[in-house]
């Protein structure tokens, strides 16, 4: 496994992958891999001839006063877990290689972006539509993987990619949970215990919305008030927001059907946490 920091050296490697017929599979992270990632690699392994990991904690997704500093960084660790994982490639780059000085495009996708995640985090999509173009074209991957977590992310980056005639297939891999049922991400090593069991909150939303659902309530608004009154007696919690979208649009909706997905998302302490589900099991 090799570990590049360059996007020279990184273009070199997939022209001869290119020219050898290779097919090149991707898996974007931030690093401080977990179990959740180590599912999309493999994924990626069975996908691809050359499975691309790519960490880079990207500054332009972060807004102000977020935790672009604090974010957990491990590459030694991550790179002992990839290599195990089959990773034939780690794209590691600096802040500097990715956004020389003088660096000014951007790509933003409209509409999708504007609720959930993108009304409370202005930009965030941004730059992560920014960086993942970027790394789309520097690594050039027939096939890119994705955590079902991040669901509106994912649906933003299937809009670009269709929009922006990218030749690269998107793939969205299921939430990997914790035994207890907390949704894995490199953020919950921010929680203390107390923080940590109070987080058993939003996967536990999640299944109570799927149980109102089976035993017959169609009505969102009923179900968004319960679980919010819910939440709000876990006295380390403040939520950001607890809605019932559309799957593909992420538009509101009022009345369930089998496009519903609920998504949540809440402060546990000074961490922002996200999860989701789709309210119509046979759907998941
Ligand atoms: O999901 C993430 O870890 C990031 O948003 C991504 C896709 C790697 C872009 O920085």
């Amino acid at each position: 496994m090799d570990i590049i920091k360059t996007v020279s050296e990184m273009g070199q490697r997939v022209a001869s992958a290119r020219v050898a017929g290779e097919t090149i599979s991707f898996v974007p992270t931030m690093g401080f891999l977990h179990q959740g990632h180590l599912s999309l690699l493999e994924e990626g392994r069975k996908r691809g001839d050359l499975l691309v990991l790519s960490i880079f904690v990207n500054p332009t997704q972060f807004g102000q006063g977020e935790d672009f500093e604090d974010y957990p960084r491990d590459l030694q660790q991550d790179s002992a877990l990839a290599q195990q994982a089959g990773v034939d490639i780690i794209f590691a780059p600096t802040a500097a290689e990715m956004y020389p000085s003088g660096y000014a495009t951007y790509v933003d996708v409209e509409g999708i972006t504007e609720t959930l995640c993108g009304a409370s985090r202005p930009g965030h999509f941004r730059g992560v539509c920014t960086v993942v173009s970027k790394l789309f074209n520097i690594i050039q991957p027939q096939v890119a993987i994705f955590g079902n977590k991040d669901f509106q992310q994912l649906a933003v980056i299937k809009r670009m990619v269709l929009d922006l005639n990218m030749a690269v297939e998107i793939i969205g891999m299921p939430i990997f949970r914790e035994a207890d049922g907390l949704a894995m991400s490199s953020r919950n090593v921010y929680l203390n215990q107390d923080q940590r069991q109070q987080a058993l909150v939003l996967s536990q939303s999640l299944i109570q919305a799927q149980q109102f659902v089976a035993q017959g309530q169609t009505e969102s608004a009923e179900i968004i008030s319960h679980l919010k009154k819910e939440i709000a007696k876990y006295p380390a919690t403040r939520i950001d927001y607890v809605q019932i979208c559309h799957q593909l649009t992420l538009e509101d909706q009022t009345t369930i059907d089998a496009d519903s997905v609920l998504l949540l998302a809440v402060y546990v302490g000074n961490t922002r946490l996200i999860d989701n589900a789709f309210l119509v099991p046979d759907n998941d």
